[in-house]
C-alpha cells in the first residue's frame, strides 16, 4: 500500500497552457500535489514538468464548456480522498470580432467556459473547503472585467461576472475560514489572443504584454495571501485598473474598439 502524500493539494484549470500552466508551476515548486486539468492533450506535457517540480500529479483532460466535464474534473479530485487546500478556476478564452459576424454557438460555450462551468466547480470546491473550514480560492477574471469591450464584445462581460461572483463569495466563505482572489490580469503573453481569432488587432503579434510568469506569481502570492484582489501586470497595467474606476463606460468601449477591432473590418 501507498503512503499519503504529506503534500497539500491544489486544483488547477487551464493548467495546460499560459498562465494556469505558470500558476501549476508555482503551486508545484511550494510543495502542493496537483489535479491538473485542460481541454488538449498537451495536459499531459504540462504534468509531465509539474512531476519534475516536485508534485505528485492528476492530469484530467475534459471539456469545461460541457457539465460533464467539470464532474469529470470534481471526480477526480474526490478520487484522491484527500482535501482540497487550493482551488485555481483560471480556464476561459475569448472570442474576436464584430458581434454581427461571430457564432452564436461559439459564444454561448464561451458562456459555458468563462460563466456556468465556475459556478458549477465552485460548488463542490466552496461545499468541500466549507466543511473542513479551510481553504484557498483563485478565480481568475481579467481587467476586461471594468470595461464594455466591443469586437470580443461577449469575453467582457463574462469576466464582470466572474469578478463579482468571485467577490461575493468572498464575502460569504470568509465566516468558514476559506478565502476567494481575484486574479484580474492584463493583456499577457499566452496564446489566448490568437485563438480569440484577434490576430489582426492591436492585440495580435507584436503587442507588448505582460509576462505570464509575473501574472501567475501575482496571482499566486495574492491567494496565498488571502487578498480580495489583484490585478495581473506590470505598473502600467495597475495604472489602468485604477483609471478604469474614473473613466466612463462610453469612453472606455471606445478605446477599446480602437484596439479589439479586426484591421481587415
Ligand atoms: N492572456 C490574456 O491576455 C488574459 C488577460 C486577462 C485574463 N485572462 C484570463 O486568463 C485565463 C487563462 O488564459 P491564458 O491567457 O492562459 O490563455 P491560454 O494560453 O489560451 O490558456 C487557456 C487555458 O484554458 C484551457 N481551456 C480553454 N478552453 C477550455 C475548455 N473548453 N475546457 C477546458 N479548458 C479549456 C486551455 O486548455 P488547452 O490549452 O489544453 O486547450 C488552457 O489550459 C482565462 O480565464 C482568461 O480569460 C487572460
Amino acid at each position: 500500500m501507498s503512503t499519503p502524500s504529506p503534500r497539500p493539494l491544489a486544483l488547477v484549470t487551464g493548467a495546460s497552457n499560459g498562465i494556469g500552466y505558470e500558476i501549476a508551476r508555482l503551486c508545484a515548486l511550494n510543495g502542493f500535489d496537483l489535479v491538473a486539468t485542460g481541454r488538449s492533450e498537451k495536459i499531459n506535457a504540462a504534468a509531465a514538468q509539474f512531476i519534475r517540480d516536485g508534485a505528485n500529479v492528476t492530469a484530467v483532460r475534459a471539456d469545461l464548456a460541457e457539465a460533464s466535464g467539470v464532474e469529470k474534473v470534481w471526480k477526480a479530485v474526490e478520487d484522491t480522498g484527500r482535501p482540497l487546500a487550493v482551488a485555481v478556476l483560471n480556464a476561459g478564452r475569448s472570442i474576436g470580432g464584430a458581434f454581427i459576424d461571430t457564432d452564436l454557438d461559439d459564444e454561448l460555450a464561451l458562456i459555458s467556459l468563462n460563466v456556468t462551468s465556475v459556478v458549477h466547480l465552485a460548488k463542490h470546491v466552496a461545499r468541500r473547503m466549507a466543511a473542513h473550514q479551510a481553504g484557498k480560492i483563485l478565480i481568475t477574471s481579467s481587467l476586461s472585467a471594468t470595461l464594455p469591450t466591443p469586437y470580443e464584445t461577449v469575453y467582457g462581460p463574462s469576466r464582470a461576472f466572474t469578478r463579482m461572483f468571485a467577490l461575493g463569495l468572498r464575502e460569504e466563505l470568509e465566516e468558514h475560514g476559506v478565502t476567494v482572489t481575484t486574479l484580474m490580469p492584463g493583456a499577457t503573453d499566452s496564446d489566448f489572443h490568437a485563438r480569440a481569432g484577434m490576430n489582426d488587432t492591436v492585440f495580435g503579434p507584436g503587442m507588448k504584454k505582460n509576462s505570464r510568469k509575473d501574472v501567475a506569481r501575482q496571482g499566486f502570492l495574492a491567494m496565498m495571501e488571502g487578498r480580495a484582489e489583484v490585478v495581473g501586470g506590470d505598473a502600467a497595467t495597475k495604472r489602468t485598473a485604477i483609471e478604469h474606476r474614473f473613466l466612463p463606460e462610453t469612453y472606455k468601449a471606445a478605446r477599446h474598439a480602437t484596439k479589439a477591432k479586426p484591421r481587415s473590418h
